[in-house]
């Protein structure tokens, strides 16, 4: 992958919880906007992989927010930032954002120990998303 394609994402080599911050989704309010959650990709670099990741306030779950940011991010990541492949890590009992991965197109490929997390490991390779539509 072109690395000066991923000179704007941020990096982390350890993480013990899930600051990724690269992009808050908001609200509007009349007293103006506030974070409704947070989502992004980060390049982890000790996995080799470049990560999806987004979680939401218990407010808002259910409502579709999840399905459409992680949508909106594969599109980002393969179409404008030249990223080939995608990961993502997930607790397996999280069966909500095992389903969210699985309708953008994630297929699970292994279990692993992620930052301390027994995780299933999830990837999209750009050519199987382009295929898929
Ligand atoms: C996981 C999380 C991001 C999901 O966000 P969300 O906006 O509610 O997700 P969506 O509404 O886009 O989609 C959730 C899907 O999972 C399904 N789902 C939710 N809970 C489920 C459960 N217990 N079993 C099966 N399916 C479930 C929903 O029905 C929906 O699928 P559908 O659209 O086919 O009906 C949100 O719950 C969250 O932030 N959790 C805490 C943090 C977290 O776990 N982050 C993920 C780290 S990778």
């Amino acid at each position: 992958m072109p690395s000066e394609h991923l000179s704007g994402l941020a990096t982390r080599s350890s993480c013990s919880s899930l600051p990724r911050g690269l992009i808050s989704p908001s609200r509007r309010h009349e007293q103006g906007s506030f974070a409704i959650g947070d989502s992004g990709l980060l390049v982890l670099q000790d996995y080799g992989w470049v990560d999806l990741g987004f979680r939401f306030a218990q407010p808002y779950w259910g409502k579709g927010l999840a399905t459409e940011v992680a949508s909106a991010w594969v599109r980002t990541a393969f179409d404008e930032l030249g990223v080939s492949r995608l990961g993502a890590f997930v607790h397996p009992e999280n069966v909500a954002s095992i389903h969210v991965l699985e309708k953008v197109g994630f297929r699970a490929e292994r279990h692993e120990m992620v930052m301390g997390m027994d995780s299933i490991v999830f990837s999209l390779d750009v050519k199987t998303s382009k295929g898929s539509h």
